[in-house]
């Protein structure tokens, strides 16, 4: 297979694409709130994760390819792969919060030893919080679902978390930290939050802002035009919107939220302007994005920032994992990754669709690789299309 044919599958007619249009958008100033993300918060994450071992800025990429083939000025990917050794942008997030719970902790009196944090996940939250875990010298119990695979598990397990796996879905895997945690004094380390549940999922989200700031950064006097952002519960995508947000004021570009069609919690909230439940009936190859529901602090910040949302369906993730992998300089994009460009590229095929979102050849497009191979062996498999 070339190149174009891998562009071309993920174009295909078959592939389902839905897209949103935010009732709700609204060109504001950053409301720079004590409740949500605000300046101060992003500062303190960035003056702490910056002095960690082995950080450094990831990647922002050119793919001038992608540019020519949308007609748009530049389409820029922001690559996780690398970020602190742990192949995702999620060990900014569980490890930040973990620092910061062991902080006030220790603060209080305890014992870092004795100090246990507990988290549900899909996978690269759940070995971001084993790693913090590992760094500030606390344990970890990690829920995993049925579907998670054993390099993953095996993954959490190398940094000594203990790992718990649950029948059923991400769901029940939350419910059942939820109620282990309480019963025996452990303390949540969510990526998600509810009513009454918001300190630890913002610190989480605060430790994403990092990536915001280092885009801001590297596009220097460039400004951004459109951001695609990956969604699961929405943590990443507010943590990345916050800081263009606060940087682009009432400029802030088209933000577009991106998710699984099988999983699509924020497409349907959009639609319905208030935080709306999705039954997951079927895992989407995506596995960092299936969450049925939306993040309340996420949503905060989202609901008026989002200018569309779009959902897209899974035929696209193996085609342009192939494109990154065999592109030159080669790329490795998890099955995560994809979601932006697929996002893009089926803007771009359907003109009503990319009319209504304002693209044209004066855009500057930024898509986020939030993942690279963190499933190694799922990752060797769909490259090699067994
Ligand atoms: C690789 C990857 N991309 C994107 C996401 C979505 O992030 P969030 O759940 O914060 O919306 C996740 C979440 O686990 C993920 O693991």
């Amino acid at each position: 297979m070339t190149d174009h044919s891998h562009i071309a599958a993920a174009e295909a007619d078959h592939i389902n694409a839905r897209v949103v249009s935010n009732r709700a958008h609204a060109r504001q100033a950053f409301p720079d709130a004590p409740h949500l993300l605000n300046n101060a918060s992003m500062n303190r994450a960035f003056d702490t994760i910056s002095k960690w071992p082995g950080y450094t800025p990831t990647p922002l990429l050119d793919l001038p390819e992608i540019a020519a083939h949308c007609g748009v000025a530049r389409v820029v990917y922001k690559d996780e792969s690398t970020r602190l050794g742990l192949g995702a942008f999620k060990a900014l997030g569980g490890a930040y919060a973990v620092a910061d719970l062991v902080r006030e902790q220790v603060a209080k009196g305890a014992n870092v030893g004795e100090v246990t944090v507990a988290t549900a996940t899909d996978g690269n939250h759940g070995r971001s919080v084993a790693w913090g875990a590992q760094l500030a010298g606390c344990n970890a119990k990690i829920y995993i679902h049925e579907h998670v695979s054993r390099a993953r598990e095996a993954a959490m397990q190398a940094y000594g978390a203990e790992v718990i796996r649950v029948h059923g879905n991400y769901e029940v895997s939350l419910a059942d930290c939820r109620a282990d945690a309480e019963a025996n004094g452990w303390h949540l380390v969510s990526d998600t939050s509810w009513e009454g549940y918001v300190d630890v999922p913002r610190a989480i989200m605060a430790g994403y802002t990092v990536m915001g700031r280092e885009i801001i950064d590297q596009l220097g006097a460039e400004a951004l035009t459109h951001a695609f952002l990956p969604i699961g519960v929405g943590g990443l995508a507010a943590g990345v919107a916050a800081p263009l947000w606060a940087h682009m004021g009432t400029q802030l570009c088209n933000l577009i939220s991106i998710e699984s069609t099988m999983s699509c919690c924020f497409a349907d909230s959009i639609e319905a302007g208030r935080p709306t439940l999705f039954d997951i009936t079927e895992e989407t190859l995506m596995a960092g994005l299936s969450c049925g529901e939306v993040s309340l602090v996420a949503w905060e910040i989202l609901q008026p920032a989002l200018s569309h949302s779009m959902a897209i369906s899974d035929e696209a993730v193996a085609p342009l994992m192939r494109w990154f992998h065999e592109r030159s300089p080669s790329i490795e994009a998890g099955e995560c990754s994809t979601s932006g460009l697929a996002g893009l590229l089926q803007a771009h095929k359907t003109p009503q669709h990319w009319q209504s979102m304002d693209f044209d050849a004066n855009s500057v497009v930024l898509l986020i690789g939030t993942e690279g191979a963190t499933d190694p062996d799922l990752y060797a498999k769909i490259i090699s299309g067994d």
